[in-house]
């Protein structure tokens, strides 16, 4: 299905356009994260939910393995709302469950992998790429607000 509310604006105006980060006025609208996350059903395609100092926050649901990729410039925070997350390293796994959160240092390789369905949020700089250093099917370089 591939109806989602693409042009949903958050009360309080969310980014929408890159040009308008610097004119917007403060936003003070709470973001909850369950009602985010019932916006969309797709995986693997974070969606933009805050920003702030140049980083995004991000709620994602995901399904499954995802690509091996690191991240040159970014370190990446992973948080786990609900289900259950692995990190895959080259020389460990780390497992990551409901209200548990790890940062992935910058150049470090990772893989997310999820058995079930899994519900995330990212903070991360803006610059981002979801899949680092690698482009593939599951790159999504235009990240949507809801
Ligand atoms: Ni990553």
């Amino acid at each position: 299905m591939s109806g989602q509310p693409r042009e949903a604006v958050t009360p309080g105006g969310s980014a929408q356009s890159e040009s308008n980060t610097e004119d917007r006025p403060p936003s003070l609208a709470k973001v909850n994260l369950r009602d985010k996350l019932a916006l969309f059903d797709d995986h693997w395609h974070p969606r933009v939910v805050a920003e702030l100092n140049g980083q995004q926050v991000k709620v994602a649901k995901v399904e499954g393995p995802f690509v091996w990729h690191h991240h040159e410039h970014e370190d990446e925070l992973f948080l786990v709302v609900e289900g259950e997350l692995d990190l895959e390293f080259r020389d460990q796994t780390i497992t990551l469950r409901p209200g548990e959160l790890l940062v992935v240092p910058r150049g470090v390789e990772h893989r997310p992998v999820s058995r079930g369905e899994t519900h995330i949020v990212l903070f991360e700089p803006k610059s981002t790429l979801n899949t680092g250093n690698v482009e593939n099917e599951r790159t999504v370089k235009q990240l949507d607000s809801v």
